[in-house]
């Protein structure tokens, strides 16, 4: 899907919220790796990642050219801040409704307005492409991303006590949420 708006932050810089293209996956990359030093919130830790560069630059492209999936890069002054993405849960009939959410900010760039403006592209795009339902998991000790899903309209449908075991802190709790996109 095709995404491109630009927005002003709370700083007063510009922010440009649209598709990662091949050409940024060596700053995804960084990106991603980055993020995911930076909190205990996200589902995976720096090591994990298994994205060669040649593999990113797919990926991109891939999410380009997808009719209903989307992943958007946060740019300002030319650096990229944050991604999020949309993502198909299933293609079977009966789930084709269901889009998943993730999202991830580079901790220097936080409370700037960032994470909403990501957040409010991928809904838009997730409505756009048809999904009547965006979906994601949440720590429950993870209060700034919990307030921003619940601002935009992400309502709790469940918990998993259990969802991740942190290196750190043990157990963590999921929230589970859903925002209605139709009806
Ligand atoms: C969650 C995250 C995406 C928010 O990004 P951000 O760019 O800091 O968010 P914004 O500045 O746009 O703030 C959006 C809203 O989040 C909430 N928020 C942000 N920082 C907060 C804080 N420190 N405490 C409480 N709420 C906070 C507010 O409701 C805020 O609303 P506002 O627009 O009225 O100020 C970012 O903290 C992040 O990437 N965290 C690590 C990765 C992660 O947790 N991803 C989500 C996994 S489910």
């Amino acid at each position: 899907m095709q995404y491109r708006k630009t927005i002003k932050l709370k700083n007063g810089k510009s922010c440009i919220i649209r598709n990662g293209a091949v050409q940024d996956a060596p700053a995804v990359l960084e990106n991603f790796i980055l993020t995911h030093g930076q909190t205990d919130f996200l589902a995976t830790y720096p090591e994990e990642n298994r994205f060669t560069l040649e593999q990113e630059e797919a990926f991109l492209k891939r999410k380009e050219e997808h009719a209903r999936e989307v992943e958007l890069v946060a740019e300002v002054d030319g650096v990229i801040t944050g991604t999020a993405g949309v993502d198909c849960i299933s293609n079977a009939e009966k789930m084709r409704h269901r889009g998943s959410f993730g999202i991830s900010v580079d901790r220097a760039w936080w409370g700037l307005g960032i994470g909403r403006a990501l957040t409010e592209a991928c809904t838009e795009c997730a409505k756009a492409a048809g999904f009547s339902q965006l979906e994601l998991d949440v720590v429950a000790a993870n209060t700034a991303a919990l307030r921003l899903y619940e601002s935009v309209g992400f309502v709790e449908y469940g918990r998993n006590p259990r969802g991740f075991r942190s290196r750190e802190k043990g157990w963590q709790e999921l929230v589970l949420m859903r925002l209605a996109l139709a009806e």
